[in-house]
């Protein structure tokens, strides 16, 4: 890189340098720095039920098998044969026993030991088969489901990596008796833009609601976020935004799905089971959380969580101006089958690939993208200044509390995003 990273962003983050975007040099170092370091989102639970089940995962650009052994553990390795380097698993997702490889057959059980080389009964020294496994991912851990993977041998353990956000994903999660699932494969496309567009926005953008969608928020709503919205960093790099609902508003103001396509136009049965979780809410997750109707989440450095359309989505990492978007709907584990179905509906219109909001904020990324990757422009750093210093503690909200127009939730992602790189930086 031709320039020092504190050049990149400046000390308060109110300056973020275009080329955080479309450098291939610091790419290269947020795989040390970032991607080599943090936790990473790899599935859920719901998705692994059965000794045998697997889905295909990436942390950032390494494949991953994630998968349950015949343990009823899980493991998660890299998709790599150990043998000539090709996937040994061709398929999203499934139930196996073994994953061959194609090229000379080499197979490998479910948690990832090598099992069989065809060719060792034709030669005289066999190789030793327990050292040429699949390599496995060194750190694996869940909460409430949620897999996380991490490269670092020595990252904290993961409840408190994320630390007080689990106090606001309780709030989601929580709500339902048997947790959520993850429903269907992920829908998985491409952008051309840099990976961290899609976090930054998910982190707490709500202010470009009225506006890029306008056709479908109307001004009212967005008037309403802003009067009730509360915007928290509970660690750089993390941040939830949610409104803070009244104590006396009615139920179908509150509850979480009804302002939904699913919830609208679901009919009785579903507007019925929204009525009753949210009836329950406080009983399983304090009166205060129970007036929480959120918005979006974000956990460092690339897991997003879209609360009003119920679906995580991570953004992966394809080159500095690449990504690989994967979007999963969720629903509550204990929701009929119908209500399920109803449920993913109401997000496949909005945040699907073809779901209204998510194309405009794709189209948006892919432009902000090009607009990063011009000549001439380098004295002129993206902005990121509003509302510097208003966030504040609070007194029943863990985290840094501010208006959902305070940028601080981007500020403290790139703080972060540069300490992250500068630990590194020059190490090989
Ligand atoms: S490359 Fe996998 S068996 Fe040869
Ligand atoms: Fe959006």
């Amino acid at each position: 890189m031709a320039y020092p990273i504190t050049e990149l962003v400046n000390e308060d983050a109110t300056l973020v340098s275009r080329r955080c975007w479309t450098d291939p040099g610091v790419y290269a170092l947020e795989k040390r720095g970032i991607f080599g370091r943090a936790w990473l989102f790899l599935g859920h639970e719901s998705q692994l039920r059965q000794p045998g089940d697997f889905v295909q995962a990436y942390m950032c650009e390494t494949p991953i098998i994630l998968s349950r052994g015949q343990d009823r553990r899980l493991y998660a390795c890299i998709d790599s044969c150990s043998h000539r380097g090709l996937p040994v698993c061709r398929a999203d997702h499934g139930n196996t026993k073994r994953f061959i490889c194609p090229y000379h057959n080499w197979s490998y059980s479910v948690e990832g030991e090598l099992v069989a080389i065809p060719q060792e009964n034709a030669v005289r020294n066999k190789p030793d088969k327990s050292r040429l496994g699949l390599k496995r991912v060194p750190r694996l851990e869940t909460w409430r489901g949620l897999v996380f993977g991490s490269f670092d041998p020595d990252i904290m353990p993961l409840e408190e990596y994320l630390g007080d956000m689990r106090f606001y994903l309780d709030a989601f999660l929580g709500r339902f008796p048997d947790g959520i699932e993850f429903i269907g494969a992920p829908h998985r496309w491409l952008l051309d833009a840099n990976w961290k567009l899609p976090v930054e926005n998910q982190l707490g953008d709500v202010n470009h609601g009225a506006f890029l969608h306008s056709a479908i928020i109307p001004r009212e709503a967005q008037d309403r976020i802003e009067e009730l919205g509360h915007s928290v960093v509970t660690a750089p790099g993390h941040g939830a935004t949610f409104r803070l609902m009244p104590p006396d508003a009615a139920v179908d103001e509150v509850a979480w799905g009804m302002e939904g396509m699913g919830g609208m136009l679901g009919g009785a049965p579903v507007q019925e089971y929204l009525r009753e979780v949210q009836a329950r809410a406080a009983e399983r997750v304090g009166p205060l959380r129970a007036r929480m109707k959120g918005l979006t989440y974000g956990v460092y450095p690339n897991l997003s969580f879209l609360w009003s359309n119920a679906s995580f989505k991570v953004s992966h990492p394809r080159g500095p101006g690449r990504v690989e978007y994967w979007s999963w709907a969720v629903v509550p584990a204990d929701a009929p089958d119908e209500i399920k179905r109803v449920l993913r509906t109401n997000y496949s219109s909005f945040f699907g690939p073809g779901g209204i909001l998510e194309q405009e904020d794709s189209e948006v990324w892919v432009q902000q993208f090009r607009g990063c990757n011009i000549d001439f422009a380098d004295d002129r750093p993206c902005f990121y200044g509003l509302g510097l210093g208003e966030e504040k503690p609070h007194p029943e909200l863990p985290g840094l509390v501010s208006v959902t127009a305070n940028e601080f939730y981007a500020r403290h992602f790139f703080a972060r995003w540069r300490d992250d790189l500068l630990a590194v930086e020059g190490r090989p």
